[in-house]
């Protein structure tokens, strides 16, 4: 059996519709899907929706809908939208689904049964126009108003169940002391480990229905529903059939928890990387291997906005990817940014890198290969046949790319990864400046050394392409079949990195431009 690899996007909430920023996590976690599929790993890959909480409730109201058709209605748009960006997911959960409400409930009573769930007071602010909780900071930050109609915040005092988080916090700062990849990046690792060491309180985890009426009820207490956070993260659990029921998801997908990856973005990194372990402590699992928090996005130099106009929606991305291709935007978002910092998408910028990396890059390296190959060698790749000092930087640039690659994407390492290609692309465009092979075609007595050097550019061509598949899974298929290169060989990835696999004879076809420059 192959060892385990499951990978997980934040499951989005549906009180509006995608955008860059979801995206992103997803393309992410997509690349790494393929990424260890092709290395022969068992992937399993989740995505979904997060339908409950007052966010959904009071976005449903404002549109005089309920909150399940509010649900019905925008999850339609994230389906569509990963469709669109090629996401190769396993499964997709909605927190509104029968497998997860149960699993939720079960969890929840496992801690009361354990007693880490008990009957306390909540003491705080209350904003009565957003009908919402306000934290201590916030409160004062907005001078105990309201953030949004002004009015003065109401203390409340009500009868809540708490989790007994502040227990658990030392054994949490155990583990990630202990365990330094944990949280990451690692700048994110530390300020999560002070705020923790400052102390936490216990977690409020139900909320009343007179206030709330749309959640998964406590097991215990039908006056409550549970903490939208609660129920939300729990789905990476329950999408596995965990806790256990006994229904058809028993047994089957169990094995790939503890989670090898948690993609979120660095607003959600606390529920996830206190929240959650504690939880998990608590109910006796084991903890996700990585809690890994990206950066955000702006746009054009600002905070996207709807009324700014630089909102990149669903509408935006799809007329990029029709400019360009779904491959390109996939590439762009990891290009662009480290995954662990904030970016900024710019349509000039996004252009440059296009031109750059792949117009002038990998499009023309392909291009020049198959025309030399094509006119040289009737079309088919050589055999190599003399020795030629300058092939070395090309073959030394491929050996780094396949011992770096899988190193660069456990670390979620995306910008790595991507350079590790780009140095490949660079050393072979570079190979055929040095050693000029349309002069050599001239002179026969050249023929061996001209052999040599079309088989290391088509091999290069081949491991660019194969490395770039996880990234632009479209793009390289369709160089690769360019190339007679089989794009959907099984060959563990480790295997198919080698140097030296593209077997002479093998037949190239002249294609149109995989990356034609834009002006
Ligand atoms: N429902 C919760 C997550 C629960 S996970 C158990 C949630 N949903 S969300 O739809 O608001 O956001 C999901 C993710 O999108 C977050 O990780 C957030 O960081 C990300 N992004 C939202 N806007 C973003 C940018 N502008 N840039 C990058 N990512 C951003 O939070």
């Amino acid at each position: 059996m192959s060892e385990t690899y499951y990978v997980t996007t934040p499951i989005y909430y549906v009180n509006d519709v995608p955008h860059i920023g979801h995206s992103y996590t997803t393309i992410a976690a997509d690349v790494l899907a393929r990424f260890f599929r092709a290395a022969g790993r068992d992937v399993r890959f989740l995505t979904g929706t997060d339908e409950h909480g007052v966010k959904i409730y009071k976005a449903a109201q404002e549109r005089n809908m309920g909150p399940d058709e509010l649900g019905d209605q925008v999850v339609v748009h994230f389906q569509q939208l990963w469709d669109d960006l090629n996401i190769s997911h396993d499964d997709f959960i909605r927190t509104t689904e029968d497998r997860h409400e149960k699993r939720v409930q079960k969890l929840v009573q496992t801690l009361l049964d354990a007693d880490e769930i008990y009957k306390g007071q909540y003491e705080g602010w209350y904003d009565e126009g957003q009908e919402e909780y306000v934290t201590e900071t916030t409160a004062k930050a907005n001078n105990y108003n309201s953030a949004i109609n002004g009015k003065p915040l109401v203390r409340y005092s009500e009868a809540n169940w708490f989790f007994r988080l502040g227990k658990w916090a030392p054994k949490l700062i155990e583990h990630i002391e202990a365990k330094a990849d944990f949280i990451q990046p690692a700048a994110r690792r530390s300020e999560v480990l002070s705020k923790l060491k400052q102390g936490v309180d216990d977690l409020c985890i139900s909320r009343n229905k007179t206030k709330l009426p749309w959640g998964v009820e406590m097991p215990n207490d039908p006056n409550y529903v549970v903490y939208v956070w609660i129920d939300a993260l729990s789905n990476y659990l329950n999408a596995l059939g965990l806790p256990e029921i006994g229904d058809e998801f028993d047994g089957k997908f169990a094995k790939y928890w503890p989670a090898t990856v948690h993609l979120i973005g660095k607003d959600i990194l606390w529920f996830h990387a206190v929240y959650w372990p504690c939880i998990l402590l608590a109910a006796g699992y084991d903890l996700p291997m990585c809690v890994y928090a990206h950066g955000w996005w702006t746009s054009e130099g600002k905070k996207m906005s709807k009324s700014l106009g630089n909102f990149i929606s669903r509408e935006e991305i799809a007329e990029i990817c029709g400019d360009y291709h779904r491959d390109v935007y996939r590439y762009y978002l990891l290009r662009a940014v480290n995954f662990g910092g904030d970016g900024d998408f710019s349509r000039e910028m996004f252009k440059q890198t296009y031109n750059a990396d792949l117009a002038n890059g990998v499009g023309n390296l392909l291009s020049r290969t198959i025309n030399m190959i094509g006119r040289y060698f009737d079309g088919e790749v050589p055999q190599p046949a003399a020795d030629v000092e300058e092939t070395a930087a090309v073959t030394g640039a491929a050996e780094a790319l396949r011992t770096e690659a899988e190193r660069h994407l456990e670390s979620c390492s995306f910008g790595r990864y991507i350079d590790s290609v780009l140095t490949l692309v660079d050393a072979a465009n570079g190979y055929i400046e040095v050693t000029e092979p349309f002069k050599l075609a001239k002179d026969d007595s050249q023929r061996d050394r001209l052999s040599t050097i079309m088989n290391a550019c088509g091999e290069a061509c081949r491991l660019i392409l194969t490395y770039l598949a996880p990234v632009m899974p479209e793009k390289a298929a369709e160089g690769l079949a360019a190339m007679g290169v089989d794009a959907d060989e099984t060959t563990p990835l480790a295997e198919r990195g080698q140097w030296g696999r593209i077997a002479a004879g093998t037949t190239v076809t002249k294609i149109d431009p995989l990356f034609p420059r834009k002006q």
